[in-house]
C-alpha cells in the first residue's frame, strides 16, 4: 500500500504506522487523516498483524498537531465538520481499534497530535517528548477528544490546567500523571514498543478485542461497563482460544492460541 504522507508496513505480527511529514512535524491535515484511516482499516483486515505501533518520523515529533495552515480560514460550521469528521475517521477508530494501538511519542505530541496519542490503548514517550493542548492559544479549543480523554488520563484538574495554561509537560511529567506509562531514550523506544507488543502477542488475541470493547465501555455514555463485560465474559468461553488456554494451563504446557 503506497502513502504519500504516512508510512505502513507489517514485521512480526507488528503493524507499524507512521506519519510520515517531518518537515511540518507530521501535523495532521485532512490528507494525512484519510490515509490513517486506510492503514487503520487495512490493519484490522490483515489476520497477520496483531498489534499496531503507532509513531512519528524523524527525530523531532510524534505529530505537532491538526494542520493549522489548513483551518486557518474555517467558518463555525466547517470547524465543527473538521472535529466530528476527524473523530469519526480516525480518533474513534483508534480508541475503538479491536487490536491494540501503543502510541509511542517521539517528540512533540500537542494538540491533534497529544489526541491521536491518547485516543491510542496506552503510551510510552521518549525522553525528548513534550505534550500538550495548545488549542487556547490560537482561539480554539481541543476538538480531536482532547477534552473529553485528557481528563480520563490525568483527572480533571491537571487536564484542565493542561488545556487553560496551553503549556507542555515533559516525559517524566507526563509519567507522574499517567498520561504515559513508561518513558525511554529515543533509541529504545520502538524496541521497549516491540517488547511490550511482544508480551501482548502470547496472549490470546480474541480475548483483548474483547478486553478492548469492555475496558472502553466504561466512557460511553448510555453503556453500562459491567454489562458489556459480563456479555463479553460470556462470549469468551465459546471461542477455540479459550479452549486452547485452559487446557493448555490444566496439561502445564504453553498456549498456542489458535486467534478464533
Ligand atoms: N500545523 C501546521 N504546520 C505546523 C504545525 C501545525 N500544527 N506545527 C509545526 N508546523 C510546521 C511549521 O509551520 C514549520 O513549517 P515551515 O518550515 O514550512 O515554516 C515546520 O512545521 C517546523 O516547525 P517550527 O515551528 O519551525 O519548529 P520549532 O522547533 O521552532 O517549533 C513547535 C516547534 C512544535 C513548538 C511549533 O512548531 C508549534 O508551536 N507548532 C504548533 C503547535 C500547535 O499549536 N498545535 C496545535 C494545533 S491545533
Amino acid at each position: 500500500m503506497e502513502f504519500e504522507n504516512i508510512l505502513f508496513e507489517e514485521n512480526n505480527s507488528i503493524g507499524y504506522i507512521t506519519i510520515n511529514r517531518p518537515s511540518k512535524l507530521n501535523a495532521l491535515n485532512r490528507a494525512t487523516i484519510g490515509e490513517l484511516n486506510e492503514a487503520f482499516e487495512s490493519a484490522r483486515e490483515d489476520r497477520d498483524i496483531k498489534v499496531i505501533i503507532l509513531s512519528g518520523s524523524g527525530e523531532k515529533a510524534f505529530v505537532a498537531g491538526a494542520d493549522i495552515s489548513e483551518f486557518a480560514e474555517f467558518s463555525p460550521e466547517e470547524g465543527q465538520r473538521l472535529a466530528a469528521e476527524g473523530q469519526e475517521k480516525l480518533f474513534d477508530v483508534v480508541a475503538n481499534f479491536p487490536k491494540p494501538v501503543i502510541a509511542a511519542v517521539n517528540g512533540f505530541a500537542l494538540g491533534g497530535g497529544l489526541e491521536l496519542a491518547m485516543a491510542a490503548h496506552f503510551r510510552i514517550a521518549s525522553n525528548n517528548a513534550r505534550m500538550g493542548l495548545p488549542e487556547v492559544s490560537l482561539g480554539v479549543i481541543p476538538g480531536y477528544g482532547g477534552t473529553q480523554r485528557l481528563p480520563q488520563l490525568v483527572g480533571k484538574g491537571k487536564a484542565m490546567e493542561m488545556i487553560m495554561t496551553a503549556g507542555m509537560i515533559d516525559a517524566k511529567e507526563a509519567k507522574e500523571h499517567g498520561l504515559v506509562n513508561h518513558v525511554t531514550t529515543p533509541e529504545e523506544l520502538i524496541p521497549l514498543a516491540e517488547k511490550l507488543a511482544g508480551k501482548i502477542m502470547n496472549n490470546s488475541m480474541v480475548a483483548i478485542a474483547a478486553a478492548i470493547k469492555a475496558v472502553n465501555a466504561n466512557y460511553q455514555t448510555g453503556i453500562n461497563g459491567f454489562e458489556v463485560e459480563i456479555e463479553e465474559f460470556g462470549s469468551s468461553f465459546g471461542t477455540e482460544d479459550f479452549k486452547e488456554g485452559t487446557s493448555a494451563f490444566l496439561n502445564k504446557r504453553k498456549a498456542d492460541f489458535p486467534g478464533k
